[in-house]
C-alpha cells in the first residue's frame, strides 16, 4: 500500500528508483514520480497511471546522485498527477515521499499553514509544508523534520530531501514499513526488501519512532528522544530470480504453479532427517499451556485461518477460534484463560492484524506470526516467528500463501498434538499426506486447459456467481469466490450450501452459475440437494468433487488427499477459474483495479 525508494551516492540514481519502484509496483499502482538530484540540477517527474506509464516521461537529461521515489495507492485525495508522489513544500525546498495515512492533517494545517498554497488533496503535501514552516523558524532540517512528526499523527514512512543538502537522505517511520539498505558508496531506502536487492542484501531494520540519516556511507538511527541507536544489518535471503516472471504471462498463474513444491518445501523446513516434524520449543511449550487459539486475520489469510481450523481442533485438541483483524482490535471477545494468538499475514505488514498483535502484546499474551517474509513488522513483534517459504507472493490475489499457511498451521498441529500424545496426531503421517497432497495439486494444476473451456462456458459474460459448500468446502468457498471476484470482478460470494434457501437463493436467476464444492461424504448429499435446489430455479450448476464423491456428470474431480488437507486440493480450480475468467474479461490478472498487496493503512 503505497511503496517508497531513496537512494544516495549513486549516479544511476534514476534508473535505480525507477526499478525500485518496479518491484513495489504491488503495492499501488495509481499513480508514480521520482524526486533526482545533482549538486546542480533537480527534476521532479510525477505521472498517473502505472511505472511503466512514468518510465515513459522521464527523459534522458534526468539524472542525479540522490533521489527519492513513490507509487501510490490514493488514500488522501483522487489518483491524479498533482496528488502522486513525490511532494514540495511552499517554496519548493523540500521534498518528501510518504507511505502511511496522517490523521490530523487537517488540524496540522489550520493550525500552522493557513496561508500556503496547496496544488493537490493529499495529507503528505502538508506534512511537508509543515517541515519548512518548522525549518523557516531558523533550526536545522534534522530539527525541523523531528518538530514535524511530533505534530503528526498517524502511519508514515517518510523520505525527505532538503534541496540545500543534497547528500542526504532524512527518514523516519510509525506504522508503515521501511528498511535502509547498505551499498558500496551508497545507501537506499525501500518500503520492501525486494525493491533493492539488485543493489544490495545488506538491509538495517528501523523501528517505530525512529528518525534515520542517511547519506552515501552514513547510517545514524535516532530514537524519539534524538538519542543515538546502534543496529547490525541482516541478510534478506531473497532469490531474484524468485521474483521474475520467466515464462509466465502472469505472477498468478507462476503463483498457483509452485503450490506443489512450496507444500514439499514446508516439508523439508519443518522436519529433521527422521522425519520428525520441529517447531521452536518455546513456541511448542507455549502452545501446550494455552487453552484457546485465537486466529486473527485479514482476507485470503483469514480465509487460510477457517481453513485450519479444524486441522488445529484434530491434530491438537485446542479450540480455535477465527477474527476479522478489522473487527477484533476495537471489538476484542471475552478471551479464554489462556489465550494463544495466531497471525496469518502474508506480508508481515497489514496494519489491520498489526493494531490487534500491538493490543494483545500489551496485554501479555503469546503471539506467533505465520507469514511469508522474515523481518516483517508482525514477524518481529510476535512472541514467535513460522515462515511460508513459499518465496515472494508478487500477484495481488494471494493463491500460494494461503495454501502455505494452511501447511504451516498443519506442521503446528501435528507437532502440538504429537507433544500432547493425541492419537490423531500420532497417527497423522505429515511428510506422506502433505506429499501425497503436494501431488494432488499437481494433478489439479495440469488440468488448466479443462478449467479455462470451463471458465469460458460459465464465467466469460455472468454478472454474479455463487460458491457453496458446507464446512471445509465452505470455507474454501469464500476464499475462491473472494479470488473471483477481485480479479474478474464478477460479483462472487462463497455461501454456506444450507444457508442459500434462507434468503440468498432470491438471487439465484435464469443462467446464475452455481459452484458446488463436495469433498465431505456427511456433508455430500446435502450440498447436492442445495444444488438441485438451484438448478430448479434457473442456475447454471457445477460440480467440484473428490474423486470418492464424484458422481456422473461432475465437471471437476479432485484426487483424493488426506480429509484434513482437502482445502489445499480443492482450492486449486477455484484459483484457476479466477485466473481464466479475468483473462476472458480482458483484465489485468496480477494488478486488479482499487487493490494492493500489503495493505499498510487501518
Ligand atoms: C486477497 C489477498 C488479501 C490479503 C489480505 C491480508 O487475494 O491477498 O485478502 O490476504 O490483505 O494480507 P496479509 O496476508 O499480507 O496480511
Amino acid at each position: 500500500m503505497c511503496g517508497i525508494v531513496g537512494i544516495v551516492g549513486n549516479e544511476q540514481a534514476t534508473s535505480i528508483l525507477v526499478n525500485g519502484l518496479e518491484k513495489l509496483e504491488y503495492r499501488g499502482y495509481d499513480s508514480a514520480g521520482i524526486f533526482v538530484a545533482d549538486h546542480n540540477e533537480d527534476y521532479l517527474v510525477k505521472s498517473q497511471g502505472r511505472i511503466k506509464e512514468l518510465a515513459e516521461k522521464i527523459g534522458e537529461e534526468v539524472h542525479g546522485t540522490i533521489g527519492i521515489g513513490h507509487t501510490r495507492w490514493a488514500t488522501h485525495g483522487e489518483p491524479s498527477e498533482e496528488n502522486a508522489h513525490p511532494h514540495t513544500s511552499q517554496s519548493k525546498r523540500f521534498v518528501l515521499v510518504h507511505n502511511g495515512v496522517i490523521e490530523n492533517y487537517d488540524e496540522l494545517k489550520r493550525k500552522y499553514l493557513a496561508n500556503d498554497d496547496f496544488y493537490g488533496e493529499t495529507d503528505t503535501e502538508i506534512a511537508v509544508h509543515l517541515i519548512e514552516y518548522f525549518a523557516e523558524q531558523g533550526i536545522s532540517t534534522k530539527e525541523a523534520f523531528r518538530k514535524a512528526l511530533m505534530e503528526i499523527n498517524g502511519s508514515y514512512a517518510f523520505g525527505l530531501i532538503d534541496k540545500n543538502d543534497r547528500e542526504t537522505i532524512y527518514v523516519a517511520k510509525n506504522k508503515s514499513p521501511l528498511l535502509i539498505g547498505l551499498g558500496d558508496g551508497f545507501n537506499v531506502v525501500c518500503s520492501d526488501a525486494m525493491a533493492m536487492l539488485e543493489q544490495t542484501n545488506q538491509f538495517v531494520e528501523i523501528n517505530d519512532g525512529e528518525m534515520v540519516i542517511v547519506t552515501k556511507d552514513r547510517v545514524e538511527i535516532e530514537d524519539e528522544a534524538g538519542s543515538e541507536i546502534q543496529r547490525a544489518p541482516y541478510e534478506a535471503k531473497i532469490d531474484l530470480a524468485d521474483m521474475e516472471k520467466g515464462t509466465y504471462p502472469y505472477y498468478m498463474l507462476k503463483e498457483i504453479d509452485e503450490q506443489p513444491a512450496t507444500m514439499r518445501r514446508i516439508i523439508s523446513e519443518y522436519t529433521d532427517e527422521t522425519g520428525t516434524v520441529v517447531i521452536e520449543e518455546p513456541l511448542l511449550q507455549s502452545l501446550l499451556t494455552s487453552d484457546r487459539i485465537y486466529i486473527v486475520a485479514c482476507g485470503t489469510s483469514n480465509n487460510a485461518g477457517w481453513a485450519s481450523k479444524q486441522i488445529i481442533e484434530g491434530l491438537a485438541n485446542i479450540p480455535v477460534e477465527i477474527h476479522l483483524s478489522s473487527e477484533f482490535g476495537y471489538n476484542m471477545p471475552l478471551l479464554s484463560e489462556k489465550p494463544f494468538f495466531i497471525y496469518l499475514t502474508q506480508s508481515g505488514e497489514t496494519a489491520d492484524s498489526r493494531q490487534v498483535l500491538v493490543k494483545t502484546n500489551k496485554l501479555g499474551y503469546p503471539s506467533l506470526t505465520v507469514t511469508n517474509v522474515a523481518s516483517s513488522t508482525l514477524s518481529r513483534e510476535a512472541s514467535y516467528t513460522m515462515l511460508l517459504h513459499a518465496g515472494p507472493e508478487i500477484a495481488v490475489a494471494s493463491t500460494k500463501a494461503y495454501t502455505a499457511q494452511i501447511a504451516a498451521l498443519t506442521v503446528l498441529a501435528k507437532a502440538v498434538g504429537e507433544a500432547k500424545n493425541i492419537p490423531a496426531a500420532e497417527e497423522f503421517d505429515l511428510t506422506k499426506e502433505l506429499g501425497i497432497a503436494a501431488n494432488a495439486m499437481d494433478i489439479m494444476i495440469a488440468e488448466k486447459t479443462m478449467i479455462e473451456g470451463i471458465a469460458e462456458e460459465y464465467l466469460a459474460t455472468t454478472r454474479n456467481a455463487f460458491y457453496i459448500g458446507r464446512s471445509e468446502d465452505y470455507y474454501v468457498s469464500m476464499e475462491v469466490a473472494l479470488k473471483l471476484k477481485e480479479i474478474s470482478y464478477i460479483q462472487a460470494e462463497g455461501f454456506a450450501a444450507g444457508e442459500l434457501k434462507h434468503g440468498t437463493i432470491a438471487l439465484v436467476e435464469e443462467g446464475t452459475p452455481v459452484i458446488g464444492i463436495i469433498t465431505e461424504a456427511v456433508t455430500a448429499p446435502h450440498t447436492r440437494g442445495n444444488l438441485r435446489e438451484v438448478e430448479s430455479r434457473g442456475a447454471h450448476t457445477l460440480v467440484i468433487a473428490s474423486e470418492e464423491l464424484s458422481k456422473k456428470g461432475d465437471q471437476i474431480i479432485l484426487p483424493i488427499v488426506h480429509q484434513f488437507l482437502r482445502p489445499l486440493v480443492s482450492v486449486i480450480p477455484g484459483q484457476l477459474i479466477a485466473y481464466y475468467a479475468t483473462l476472458l474479461r480482458g483484465y489485468d490478472v496480477d494488478k486488479p483495479r482499487n487493490l494492493a498487496k500489503s495493505v499498510t493503512v487501518e
